[in-house]
């Protein structure tokens, strides 16, 4: 729990149009802001800041809320955890319980397990520098087999997990650990005979930092050629993989033109140690769109040099789709002759590597190369399909110019007219954007219905109740004379709600007020309901009239719309009944 004053003040002291602004490039319109959503793809700004109240809301797919919520939107944040980060922002210290949270219904703390996680990495260092045979085994597969210095071990923390199988765990043991917190940070397993191991054994440790210098997992690699070669931390409290990158905390700082995203830690760990301090690679899984947005955020432009294997290759197709969505410059380094940019640096030097990223390929390089490579494009059919697919590659670029930029090339290489490859691209970007503006217009039309509502499952089964009850709430969310009226006159109860959404936002209001605080939504509600809330309350805003008769209205068409919803159901009884009835006397004769 944090106190309502804190909030409050920190509310205060935010100012959401920079705040937003840091994620999201904003422009005026009117007195409000618009810009591209974040939390869903758009070609057209429907992600709307209001500067007035402190809110925002993207028209296009219903998020919505103050700065706290889009805090714990956009950076996966819980509530406590946002507050805290919008606190640190506006120079407030925020203290909080941090025993209350729970992981698989158990109670954790956060900050200690981020600790255990220092003890464990400081174990594991210290571990690769013993005196023992196994120790020194350990130092010489990074020094001798990888090519590692001592410096760049030590500024990666790299470590080893000793050959036992409780050695680690007894330790932490002595640091006042328990096995219960141990297991829950992934450190240790429990058997089936209920003794518990050490997770990590014989094998090398690399520890995963995020980018508030925490560490928050570890990585563990054979020295041999024995399976798994990598294990890595599952998701724990303070882990999400799916949300991090390797090495983000240290490519954060010089990697505002561009990242270099590889597939391996031993590639970035070899990057970083040639000078190439931009170099991150996701933890062991393709990339996630969470993670395309991550990179967003701190570069404009990302190399990809994944393997040179096939699986690396595909894999890259998808990264370039991935990182072009979040409006990234995307390219792709081919790497000739090893198999991966940690290879190739050993063989040939950085200066080679350096001169490879330099003219590292554009995304329609990349796709042009590969599309004619499976063409012989000097038969006149060949040389069809090959346009077919080029005309589609170069439809899917936004800008005008870039197309035609493209066009030319392709015209130029293929030697066909300009204006015949311009008109198919066209036709293309045509079709393209009718689909999409089809698709956006049926997802409007469906959410409006209230089909597909996983904000408020109860919609679908009474749309017109549930209109009218996001109706009466937008109105007491925004008038406070409203909710005076409903909640001392007794005008509403919980009982005339049928959404379970409606009922429970109605009891909060009811419950604040008679409290006399303001709601605080992001307390009590999931962020995708509080940016419904928005909605109800934004949808209101736009009544000229605001008298006592709306109010009333609003009021008495929930109340018939109830009445029409329970006569349905009793006429659905009554006929069951009386069918019921007609078996019986049928069975009787
Ligand atoms: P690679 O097999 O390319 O590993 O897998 P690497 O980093 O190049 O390792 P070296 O050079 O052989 O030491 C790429 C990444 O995929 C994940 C790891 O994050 C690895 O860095 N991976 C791989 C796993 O999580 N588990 C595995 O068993 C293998
Ligand atoms: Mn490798």
């Amino acid at each position: 729990m944090i106190a309502r004053e804190v909030v409050d003040e920190i509310l205060q002291r935010t100012d959401i149009e920079s705040l937003i602004s840091s994620y999201v490039s904003l422009k005026r319109a009117g007195s409000n802001l618009k810009g591209l959503c974040p939390f869903h793809s758009e070609k057209s700004p429907s992600f709307t800041v209001f500067p007035a109240d402190n809110s925002f809301y993207c028209f296009g797919c219903g998020v919505g809320g103050n700065a706290i919520t889009f805090v714990r939107q956009i950076e996966h944040m819980d509530y406590p955890d946002a507050v805290v980060y919008l606190g640190k922002r506006a120079g407030i210290t925020v203290v909080q319980d941090n025993t209350r949270d729970t992981y698989q219904g158990k109670r954790i703390d956060k900050s200690r397990i981020l600790k255990m996680n220092v003890d464990a990495a400081k174990y594991f260092h210290s571990c690769l520098f013993g005196k023992d045979a196994a120790a020194q085994n350990a130092l010489r597969y990074f020094t001798e087999q990888r090519g590692l210095s001592i410096a760049t071990i030590r500024h990666f923390g790299l470590g080893f997990a000793p050959d036992s199988f409780d050695a680690f765990g007894k330790h932490m043991r002595s640091l006042g650990y328990t096995y219960d917190e141990l297991v829950t940070g992934f450190l240790c397993g429990k058997s089936e005979r209920g003794t518990y191991y050490d997770a990590f054994r014989n094998r090398v440790m690399f520890p995963i930092i995020d980018v508030s210098g925490n560490v928050i997992a570890f990585g563990g690699r054979v020295m041999d050629d024995s399976k798994p070669k990598y294990k890595n931390s599952s998701d724990t409290p303070v882990f999400k993989k799916l949300r991090n990158l390797f090495a983000l905390n240290y490519a954060r700082h010089t990697c505002a033109e561009s990242l270099i995203l590889c597939e391996g830690y031993m590639d970035v760990i070899a990057l970083h140690a040639a000078g190439f301090t931009n170099a991150v690679a996701t933890l062991g899984t393709a990339i996630t769109s969470d993670q395309a947005r991550l990179m967003s955020r701190y570069t404009k432009r990302v190399i990809i040099t994944y393997d040179a294997d096939e699986a690396g290759q595909k894999a890259a197709v998808r990264a370039m789709g991935m990182l072009g969505d979040v409006g990234l410059e995307v390219s792709v380094l081919k790497i000739p002759d090893a198999k991966d940019p940690d290879e190739y640096i050993k063989k040939f030097g950085k200066d080679r590597f350096r001169s490879l990223i330099e003219n590292s390929r554009s995304k329609f390089e990349y796709n042009m190369e590969r599309i004619l490579s499976k063409y012989h494009v000097e038969f006149p059919q060949e040389k069809i399909n090959a346009l077919v697919e080029i005309v589609e590659l170069i439809s899917g670029f936004y800008s005008e110019v870039e197309r035609d930029v493209y066009i030319q090339a392709v015209s130029k290489q293929l030697d066909v007219p300009f204006a015949s490859v311009k008109a198919d691209v066209n036709r293309r970007v045509k079709q393209k954007n009718n689909r999409y503006m089809k698709e956006e217009a049926q997802k409007a039309r469906q959410t409006a219905a209230g089909f597909s509502d996983k904000v408020n499952p109860d919609f679908a089964k009474a749309p017109s109740v549930a209109k009218s009850e996001e109706n009466v709430i937008g109105l007491l969310v925004l008038f406070e004379n409203h909710q005076k009226k409903v909640f001392e006159g007794e005008l509403l109860a919980e009982t005339d709600f049928y959404t379970e959404l409606g009922r429970r936002v109605f009891s909060y209001l009811k419950q604040c007020y008679h409290e006399g605080v303001a709601p605080n939504f992001d307390e009590n509600f999931s962020p995708e309901e509080v940016g419904r809330i928005a909605r109800m309350k934004l949808s209101r805003m736009q009544l000229t009239e605001n008298g006592d008769g709306v109010l009333a209205e609003a009021i008495e068409s929930l109340k018939s719309a109830m009445q029409r919803k329970s006569a349905e159901g009793a006429s659905t009884i009554d006929a069951l009944s009386s069918l019921i009835n007609r078996m019986r006397n049928s069975n009787d004769n």
